[in-house]
């Protein structure tokens, strides 16, 4: 079992990675999953749950479910079973249920214990670690939520084996976000495809822990975790949330900061091309037709990270394994940039 830390004074907790032991609590446990999910593993979690009481709270599966009106569902759940204040709310899924059920958590009787147990990539490598919670509404993802740690996260990949091949990809293209911007010896390894899944998780959790440890509401640093974002939002926005997968709009999403990058001589060529090929030697896309740059452009303003009018982009700086934050760019230049995948 390897264990990494989280340093964030009062809410430090720690990431275990490795198959799952007995989880002990005082107080009552809800467990929030999808019929997905339980239907697979559940009774796997059960077995390993000590508690005086615990109950399955079950919300539906997909991102088009990770609403307000969702939340509330699982808090009435929570009443109906009298959770309290020494309660733990456990999540059981991929990074729509975190989100969703570390939102209840943190609201509940404002506030009760919150423990992550993540079944997809995704959410080993990201969604899980470092307390962002919410939902999504109509003015779009995300926009409700709060920071809120967890007391503990376990991750045990053998849950990981029902995933399907694009779930999968989608969670490889998260962990190949975090080498370009953070480490390219890590970025190498990706690319030969040389490490478990194991190795994979607890390069990313500490590469995030790191970041978070850092800056845990995002005032600078955290934000180069978007990178890719700013473009894979719009994508994922035009295909209706429907036509790519988180992930996979995050990869072509890269390949497109990568463009700009090249554009202001922040990236060589080469090295944009060797991270295209590690995205496709995962399956991830790479490829994606713009039909209305500037439509496409003004998009960029409906992300809460530009609601000020300021774009800021994500990019390497200068090499793989670095990064910069730039929000000086010019609008004639982002528009050449994505002319070129019209
Ligand atoms: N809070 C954060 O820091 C953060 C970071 C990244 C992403 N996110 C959020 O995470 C969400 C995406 O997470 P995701 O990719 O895990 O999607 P997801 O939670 O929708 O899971 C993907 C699919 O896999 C299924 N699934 C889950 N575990 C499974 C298993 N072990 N076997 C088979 N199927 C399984 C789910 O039921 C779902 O159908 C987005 O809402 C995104 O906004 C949050
Ligand atoms: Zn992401």
């Amino acid at each position: 079992m390897k264990e990494i830390k989280l340093d964030l004074g009062n809410s430090s907790y720690s990431v275990f990675i490795g198959s799952l032991g007995e989880l002990n609590f005082a107080g009552k446990v809800a467990v929030v999953t999808n019929p997905k999910v339980a239907g697979l593993h559940f009774k796997t979690l059960l077995s390993k749950i000590k508690a005086p009481e615990v109950y399955a709270i079950s919300v539906p599966d997909g991102e088009e479910y990770k609403n307000l009106s969702n939340v509330e569902s699982i808090l009435e759940q929570c009443f109906i079973s009298r959770l309290d204040r020494k309660s733990t709310i456990i999540s059981f899924g991929g990074g729509v249920i975190s989100d969703m059920a570390g939102f209840a958590a943190s609201i509940y009787e404002r506030g009760i214990g919150y423990v992550g147990v993540p079944t997809t990539l995704l959410a080993a490598v990201d969604a899980s670690v470092g307390g962002k919670t919410g939902v999504n509404n109509k003015f779009g993802k995300n926009l409700i939520g709060s920071f809120y740690q967890p007391s503990a996260v376990y991750i045990d990949t053998s849950f990981l084996a029902t995933l399907d091949s694009r779930e999968i990809a989608a969670g490889m293209a998260e962990a190949i976000k975090m080498a370009v911007m953070f480490d390219e010896g890590f970025f190498n390894e990706l690319a030969k495809k040389s490490l478990s899944y194991d190795e994979i998780i607890a390069k990313c959790v500490s590469l995030k822990a790191d970041v978070v440890s850092q800056d845990e509401k995002e005032a600078g640093l955290r934000a180069v975790l978007n990178y890719g974002h700013t473009f894979a939002h719009v994508i994922e926005c035009e295909g209706g949330y429907s036509t790519h997968l988180h992930g996979e709009a995050v990869a072509i999403g890269m390949v497109m900061a990568n463009t700009l990058a090249c554009e202001l001589g922040l990236l060589s060529a080469d090295e944009a091309q060797k991270i295209k090929n590690a995205l496709e030697a995962y399956n991830l896309p790479t490829s994606y037709k713009i039909k209305d740059t500037n439509a496409f452009y003004e998009a960029f303003f409906h992300d809460k990270k530009s609601m000020d009018g300021n774009i800021k982009f994500i990019l390497t700086n200068g090499k793989i394994g670095s990064h910069i934050i730039k929000g000086d760019i010019s609008k004639d230049i982002v528009i050449k940039v994505l002319s070129k995948f019209c």
